[in-house]
């Protein structure tokens, strides 16, 4: 058996690579597709839940996918340091990968908005951290206009190759279901992964699609996945944001986002018309969440399930239920909602909302374990 050695190597046919083109993995994607069990159940309707478990990459998210892509062509093509301006993961990503390579990273973020381990990785992976008076939108923006100046390679979402990355977790999810599923859920803030995983649909099913000939301008049709077996179907494409930062509910960019889903916490996303293309090629829509809503799906899915992600990638499964009990979501269909992060990335939130959590704090002796057992059986 040949040993995996990440994405690029596995679905290298399909991607923009050649021979010679310096690989800069971590071993990133191959994450499990888990089934579950019991939320199903209470839920009282026969759908088939699956999750993608993102959170069990490299860095703890989904961003190691597009940023294994983007550092190997930024290196490819001589670059020594790359930028980004992020909510937490994609700067974790982004250091990782840049350590990896040997060259710097510079990371944009919002000073106070971003949870405590992705500000630990990026510190230990050695990146250069600007922490700004300011949110992702607008540390976006500084980078798209640095990067006209200095010799910097943005590893953000706009950079396409992000997308050709991220676009993988399509591919392993129809392979390992041996179709497509009927509906896949995704927590959607600049919506790159969205629009990444609709690419990875359609080319896998040699379905036509408006975003793949750009996609795959830079790479001459080289990305698109002809040698797979062509199955059925494509899923409707189905994007959850928090209420406080949905301007795809909206209808426009919102000013001030804000959601206890630090991730997703953006106003104005990059890939505007791609998931708009995305929703109306797929058949798909938006729909937004609480914070309550979002912080009790992720506490659910970890009790229910034992299952641990990240606030923003709660949105997912907690938007599925939702639907999935009105009915908007039919039963007998088949669901894969992404968990992007791991849960591990903001231990805070986590802690915040267990303040009725099953511990007590007792003497070191034998008398006292024991009544805490007997009494919490
Ligand atoms: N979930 C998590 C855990 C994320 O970190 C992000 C984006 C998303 C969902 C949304 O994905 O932007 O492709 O729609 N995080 C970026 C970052 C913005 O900087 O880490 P999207």
């Amino acid at each position: 058996r040949d040993r995996y050695t990440g994405l690029i190597n596995r679905y290298r046919d399909h991607l923009p690579v050649n021979d010679d083109t310096p690989l800069i993995s971590l071993g990133e994607g191959n994450t499990p597709l888990i089934r579950l069990k019991n939320i199903p159940r209470l839920l009282g309707k026969d759908v088939d839940i699956y999750v993608k478990y993102e959170g069990l990459n490299p860095t703890g998210s989904f961003k190691d996918r597009g940023m294994t892509m983007a550092v190997t062509k930024a290196v490819e093509e001589g670059s020594n340091a790359i930028i980004c301006a992020s909510t937490g993961n994609t700067s974790a990503a982004a250091a990782a990968y840049a350590a990896r390579a040997g060259i710097t990273a510079f990371v944009i973020i919002p000073e106070g908005k971003i949870a405590m381990g992705k500000l630990a990785q990026a510190m230990m992976y050695g990146a250069v951290i600007m922490q700004i008076r300011g949110n992702f939108d607008q540390g976006m923006q500084l980078v798209k206009e640095v990067a006209a100046q200095a010799p910097v390679t943005i590893v953000n979402s706009v950079n396409p190759y992000r997308l050709q990355g991220q676009k993988t977790a399509a591919f392993e999810i129809i392979e390992e279901l041996g179709r497509a599923p009927d509906y896949h859920c995704l927590p959607v803030g600049n919506a790159g992964n969205i629009t990444a995983h609709w690419i990875g649909y359609c080319e896998y099913s040699s379905a036509k699609s408006d975003l793949i000939t750009e996609a795959c301008a830079f790479c001459e049709g080289k990305c698109r996945y002809a040698g797979g077996p062509v199955i059925g179907g494509r899923p409707k494409m189905v994007g959850y944001q928090a209420n406080g930062a949905a301007p795809f509910l909206r209808g426009a960019p919102v000013q001030d986002p804000e959601t206890v889903a630090t991730a997703i916490r953006i106003g104005n996303p990059q890939s505007w018309d791609k998931a708009w293309k995305v929703k109306e090629e797929s058949g798909g829509w938006f729909d937004e969440l609480t914070d309550q809503e979002i912080l009790a799906a992720q506490k659910m899915l970890a009790e229910k399930e034992g299952i641990f992600c990240e606030p923003a990638s709660a949105a997912s499964i907690g938007g599925a239920m939702r639907d999935i009990k009105a009915g908007k979501i039919a039963e007998g269909s088949t669901v894969v909602c992404t968990l992007t992060g791991n849960g591990l990335k903001d231990p805070d939130t986590a802690i915040d909302q267990c303040k009725d959590s099953r511990m007590v704090t007792i003497d070191a002796d034998l008398g006292a374990v024991r009544d805490a057992i007997v009494s919490n059986m």
